[in-house]
């Protein structure tokens, strides 16, 4: 039987891969320790998710392992040796802030993480196709270095600059800027997924991925903004937006549509190819324009403060130009645009509380 190993698999990119890539017929064994919830505490556990996975997919095996153990991880690519037709690799420190507690708990799962898997797929499976989640956190702060104009309720680039129409494409430096030390795991690991292709001839891809998001995100204060804003909206909890006045912009696209990506690649890899994927001009917003859009959907006012303090390395705007992947794989589209995302998300804040409450 054709294998999926998907790594991070309880986590958002990874549970919506498990799903659908079992959808399309593949065995998965799915890898994660929910690492998650030592991160960012109990908003960030992952374990509902494992068990969702467990219950709902008859061909998934899960795999509670660190994937920086290289014994367990070898032995797992061992077990499945060819039959591995692809790995989507999701596991990660997310955050910027939290990397900087624990630089070395940060790079070594970034980082050292992402080479035990390549080194895995190079040993034991070398026809799968690799496909990782990298972020736009490789560009580091250069995209705020863009001629950057104040609107109303958001940031945008100037009209006349060529990122205008279509956002932020792959020719934007990742050298020379500052990254936190998130974006520099992140980038020694998009590099290595890069080199894998280019000097192993391994099918691998890199998406630098915008903001994911999706109703399966574990909310928390320091990742996964949506999702963590929908939480506060639904617990009338106070939320606190990190500096630029809350006019910062995110592009943001459904895991669902990441994923049918994922797919489209796996079908006709391009080794080492690099793709910014996000929601592109297509579906993206500020932060008081996300909660104002909330405000509209419950009818409920969104009790927040802005802090003056930004987040290091944050971006002040971005868009990913999306076009080289649809050059790519034209049979590519979106499913969801920002409303219906959001939409998504409040639903199952609100079942989860619920079920949460009984
Ligand atoms: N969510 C976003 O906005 C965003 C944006 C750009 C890039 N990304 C990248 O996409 C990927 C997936 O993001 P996500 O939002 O699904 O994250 P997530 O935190 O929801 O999922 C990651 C999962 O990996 C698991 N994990 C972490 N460390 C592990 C380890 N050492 N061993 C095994 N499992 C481990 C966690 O428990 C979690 O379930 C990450 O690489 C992230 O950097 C995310």
């Amino acid at each position: 039987m054709s294998v999926a190993i998907v790594t991070g698999s309880s986590g958002l990119i990874g549970s919506e891969t498990a799903r659908f890539f079992h959808q399309k017929g593949l065995e998965v064994g799915g890898i994660d320790n929910n690492m998650r919830e030592y991160f960012f505490g109990a908003d960030g556990s992952t374990d509902w998710n494992t068990r969702l996975l467990k219950q709902s997919l008859k061909n998934f095996k899960h795999y509670s392992i660190d994937i920086r153990n290289q014994t367990e991880i070898f032995d797992i690519f061992k077990s499945y040796g060819n039959n591995i037709q692809v790995i989507v690799h999701a596991a990660a420190q997310p955050s910027h802030d939290w990397a900087a507690r624990e630089p070395l708990t940060d790079f070594t799962v970034n980082a050292n993480g992402t080479l035990i898997l390549l080194e895995a797929t190079r040993l034991f499976c070398p026809d799968a196709t690799f496909i990782f989640t990298s972020t736009n956190k490789v560009y580091g702060d250069a995209p705020n270095q863009l001629p950057l104009v104040e609107h109303e309720t958001r940031w945008e680039v100037a009209e006349s600059h060529p990122f205008f129409e279509y956002g932020i494409d792959e020719s934007m430096t990742i050298d020379q800027s500052k990254h936190s030390l998130f974006g520099v795991s992140k980038v020694a690991a998009d590099v290595l997924v890069q080199e894998y292709g280019r000097y192993f001839d391994l099918k691998t891809g890199a998406f630098r991925g915008g903001c994911l998001t999706g109703p399966s995100h574990s909310g928390a204060e320091l990742h996964g903004f949506l999702a963590y804003l929908a939480k506060c909206a639904v617990a009338d909890k106070p939320y606190t937006i990190y500096g630029y006045g809350g006019k910062q912009v995110r592009d943001n696209i459904h895991s669902y549509d990441l994923v049918n990506a994922f797919w489209h690649f796996y079908q006709n890899p391009r080794p080492g190819a690099v793709y910014n994927t996000g929601g592109s001009r297509h579906s993206n917003c500020s932060v008081l324009e996300a909660i104002q859009l909330i405000q509209e959907l419950t009818g409920k006012s969104v009790r927040y403060e802005i802090s003056e303090v930004a987040r290091s390395g944050d971006h002040i705007w971005w868009i990913s130009d999306i076009r080289k992947f649809q050059n790519d794989y034209p049979q590519w589209s979106y499913r969801y645009d920002l409303r219906r995302i959001v939409q998504e998300i409040l639903e199952a804040t609100k079942g989860r509380a619920l079920s949460q409450a009984s």
